[in-house]
């Protein structure tokens, strides 16, 4: 069992014992060593239904946003602070709604978003409005308005990247400029991060494979052995750096990518 399903087995056992055990839990999901967690607030309606984070309206927001910053969704990882959908009874209609999480809704899940970052373990941590921006700094006072649209350094070597909350955005006209050009600078931010690393890759092969459904290219890049564990996260760096080549001379190709430490070489018959 891996370290992030034994994670939320724990989860799920505190659960059980916790006034939310009728409650639909919504684990984060993606990449395993992603270069970029992106964290939201709680699940909406549509993610309660499937049991996925931002999926539905958010989802679309997510979309958008991987446009920008040119990743996929599988590339990166995504969750909540809180796990669970936060609802109160509409006056009106008498159905549930959506509401904020409530200050123990965050306390309940928040030693679980932390160890869940330290598993996942990226190196960027974008947050998405207030909620999470106070549960990844600590700081019960941090507000988005201080902290949006640029790199801050975290005591752990991370760095966070806040953002306010697509959500905000929709209510707050005004507010989609702000947002849009932070996108622009969290993508000048990424891309600094892995061209930084590319000329340090020592590609010792490379080959072009024609598969069944796509053309695969397959390098053979070796690596000091400190890049694939260490805390700057240069071996996924360097994996973004060299997919990205990949995907601008050959767009439609599959890029399959063997970091091997310490300089090792590698031979094929
Ligand atoms: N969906 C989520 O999963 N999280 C949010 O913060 C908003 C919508």
């Amino acid at each position: 069992m891996n370290h992030i399903t034994k994670l939320q087995e724990n989860l799920l056992t505190a659960v059980q014992v916790s006034p939310y055990r009728e409650k639909t839990i919504v684990f984060g999901e993606g990449a395993e060593a992603p270069l970029l967690m992106m964290i939201g607030e709680a699940p909406g309606g549509d993610e309660e239904k499937q049991g996925r984070p931002f999926v539905g309206k958010a989802g679309k927001n997510l979309s958008a946003f991987l446009e920008v910053v040119g990743l996929k969704r599988e590339e990166i990882y995504i969750s909540n602070v809180v796990k669970l959908r936060p609802t109160k009874e509409s006056p009106k209609t008498g159905k549930a709604v959506n509401r904020p999480p409530s200050a123990e809704e965050i306390a309940f899940f928040l030693p679980f978003l932390q160890a869940e970052i330290q598993t996942i373990a990226p190196k960027v941590l974008v947050t998405l409005g207030n909620v999470p921006l106070k549960a990844v700094t600590g700081e019960k006072k941090a507000v988005i308005g201080d902290y949006h649209g640029r790199p801050v350094a975290l005591a752990d070597g991370r760095t966070l990247f806040a953002l306010y909350h697509p959500a905000a955005v929709i209510y707050n006209r005004s507010l989609q400029a702000v947002y849009d050009a932070d996108l622009l600078e969290l993508k000048a931010f990424l891309q600094r991060e892995v061209e930084e690393l590319a000329p340090l890759a020592n590609i010792h092969d490379l080959r072009i494979v024609p598969g069944p459904t796509h053309t695969n290219v397959i390098f053979d890049c070796a690596v000091p052995a400190e890049y694939m564990t260490d805390k700057q996260h240069r071996g996924v760096k360097l994996v973004n750096a060299l997919r990205n080549a990949v995907q601008a001379k050959w767009p439609d190709h599959f890029c399959v990518i063997k970091l091997e430490p310490d300089y090792a070489p590698v031979h094929h018959e």
